[in-house]
């Protein structure tokens, strides 16, 4: 479903991804782990395109990520970012139903439906018509995931969707990504979850400096790495989660 092949990322002179290959497959849950500034969301980037890539070949079920491929991979693949990214003077049914509306020219009728439909999904359908800021952190969150669900992706990506949140917000997240990966969504999560991760990931990928450095079942990969680099960073991140 995602390919990435010995992908590169320079921002200026400073080379961020050396080369790193990946592949998610359909239907897949996998966890991308990994220290600060090692890489993780340039990878997310490049993929729907919000970073262009300087070498190397990402492909979305076939499709390349190129400026001909660009407009239908961003459709086919959503984002949830850490920070929401919610319109802040819109409701929450107009964040849902914005992108198939004004960029995908779906009928609003059609559009509101179906965001009313995803608000139930995500246990949001009492708030429709509230402002984000009148929201919880984790309430606003599962709206950034009724609107990625929106244009019926094929893919979605996660930016550490919770590392935002007050500790209790956490969970009402992490379970409504849970379903969505019961039900078979393919998606690609950057997340310091290492609990969510054992639970709920296929498999799990450590970058480090522009690498992936190990990538394996979640069992392993989190119990049993094999490389050094990736033991000392799940020390310090269950050290520091625990
Ligand atoms: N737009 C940009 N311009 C210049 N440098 C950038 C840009 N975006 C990212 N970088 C650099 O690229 C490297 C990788 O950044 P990236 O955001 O992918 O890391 P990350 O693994 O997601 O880190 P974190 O866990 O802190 O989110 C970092 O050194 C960062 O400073
Ligand atoms: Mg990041």
């Amino acid at each position: 479903m995602i390919v990435l092949d010995g992908v590169t990322k320079r921002f200026g002179d400073r080379t961020v991804l050396k080369g790193v290959d990946l592949a998610v497959a359909r239907g897949e849950v996998l966890c991308l782990i990994g220290g600060s500034g090692s890489g993780k969301s340039t990878i997310l980037r490049c993929i729907n395109g919000l970073e262009r890539h300087d070498a190397g070949t990402i492909t979305v079920g076939g499709i390349r990520v190129d400026d001909q491929g660009l407009p239908a991979i961003r459709r086919r693949v959503a984002m949830v970012f850490q920070r929401f990214n919610l319109f802040p003077h819109r409701t929450v049914l107009d964040n849902v139903i914005e992108s198939p509306v004004h960029v995908h020219r779906e009928p609003v009728e059609q559009a509101r439906a179906r965001a009313i439909e995803l608000l139930a999904r995500v246990d949001m359908a009492d708030h429709a018509h509230s402002l984000p800021s009148a929201l919880s952190g984790g309430q606003q969150q599962r709206v950034g995931i009724a609107r990625a669900l929106a244009l019926r992706p094929e893919a979605i990506l996660f930016d550490e969707p919770t590392s935002a949140l007050d500790p209790e917000r956490v969970g009402e997240v992490l379970r409504v990504m849970r379903e969505l990966a019961q039900d078979g969504m393919t998606m690609l999560i950057v997340t310091h979850e290492i609990d969510f991760a054992r639970e709920v990931a296929d498999r799990v990928a450590f970058v480090d400096q522009g690498v992936i450095a190990e990538t394996g079942a979640a069992a392993d990969v989190l119990t049993a790495p094999q490389q050094a680099r990736t033991a000392q960073f799940l020390a310090r991140v269950l050290h520091r989660n625990g």
